[in-house]
């Protein structure tokens, strides 16, 4: 089904189904994803053995899967053009990764920021965290990925996947594309409600399917910032929702009313808060009745067709890969 027209350039994503999906997830890579397979074919990945490095509990790792397949088909994707599957049903990628990890060093590896991350803030990080890059480098690789749409925390993975690529090519033999990450400016890092970035591990998101309760009470308790007349979190948050309302992402463009409503409201963060919480209604609320409408049937239906298609793609390329390092006779 992936096209092969000169034109058009191939997308690979992925996000792992580590928890509830939050704004940040949404504005920084789902919408970005769902606008750019408009136009592009190519493949969206649950990154199931990825979050194999947080989550244990096989029923949790289950629901999580579902969940957020629902989440990218109640977000819009096009089916017509992106191939949905999960990480575990293609063995390609498993196998690639150890074949990458062969060709970089281990200090290469320990600058990663996920895993200098984790041993900064004093916790043990297992060997899937550390070698979590090449197996990303993998998932990228294995399909002639053009561009990798993320959010700003993954552009060092998507360099990672350019280094391996490039090892590889100078060790054997042109095989893999080199891919270029494509990064929203205006929403690389959506802030949390503590204004850090906004982060499952961090316990500051403001979840995109949550009820309209529990999204009430993240925005409350966003920080607002030292004295300052403008909520700064706030106003970075209800810019990016009043972007995705109007597909417009500029303050100034956005015409007068929101630029008024910040600047006639100065030091009001209750009813800016609460503006934000209406704006965030109106987006999620047409999405959440769309995903509830969604049978989890229908997603391992789109996930077994999924995993058909890449594995096909993923199967030929390693045939070449196996042929090449010289372990096919
Ligand atoms: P993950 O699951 O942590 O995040 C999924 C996507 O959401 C983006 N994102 C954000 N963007 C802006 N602001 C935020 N606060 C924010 N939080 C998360 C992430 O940048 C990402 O685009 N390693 C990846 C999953 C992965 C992958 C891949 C991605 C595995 N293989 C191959 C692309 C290509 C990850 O952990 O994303």
């Amino acid at each position: 089904m992936l096209s092969s027209m000169a034109s058009q350039k191939r997308l690979f994503t992925g996000l792992q189904p580590s928890g509830q999906l939050h704004i940040g997830n949404y504005f920084g890579a789902l919408l970005p994803t769902v606008e750019m397979f408009r136009q592009n074919q190519g493949l969206i990945m649950i990154a199931d053995y990825h979050a194999l490095t947080t989550v244990k509990d096989a029923s949790t790792l289950r629901e999580n899967i579902i969940s957020v397949a629902k989440d990218y088909l109640a977000a819009g994707i096009n089916l017509d053009n992106a191939i949905i599957f999960k990480q575990s049903d293609v063995s390609e990628h498993t196998e690639l990764a150890w074949i990458l990890e062969c060709l970089v060093t281990v200090p290469f590896l320990m600058q990663a920021h996920a895993y200098k991350d984790k041993v900064a803030k004093g916790l043990e990080a297992n060997a899937g965290l550390f070698n979590y890059p090449m197996l990303m480098a993998a998932d990228i690789l294995l399909y002639d990925t053009d561009i990798v749409p993320v959010g700003q925390d993954q552009r060092q993975h998507v360099e990672y996947a350019r280094e391996a690529a490039t090892k590889f090519n100078a060790a054997y033999d042109e095989t893999f594309k080199e891919p270029a990450e494509q990064i929203q400016k205006q929403v690389a890092v959506v802030p949390g409600t503590d204004g850090q970035k906004m982060s499952k591990s961090y316990k500051n998101t403001i979840p995109l399917f949550g009820a309209k309760d529990e999204i009430s009470k993240a925005v409350m308790s966003i920080v607002t910032g030292t004295g300052g007349e403008t909520p700064i979190n706030v106003h970075a948050i209800h810019l990016l929702v009043r972007g995705a309302l109007t597909n417009n992402f500029s303050d100034k463009k956005d015409g007068e009313e929101f630029s008024q409503l910040y600047s006639q409201n100065k030091n009001n963060y209750k009813l800016l808060k609460e503006a934000l919480i209406e704006d965030l209604e109106k987006l999620i609320a047409p999405m959440r009745v769309k995903r509830d409408a969604i049978t989890d049937e229908e997603v391992k239906k789109v996930l077994v067709d999924g995993a058909r298609k890449a594995k096909a793609l993923a199967s030929a390329k390693m045939a070449d890969v196996r042929k090449k390092i010289g372990v096919t006779l």
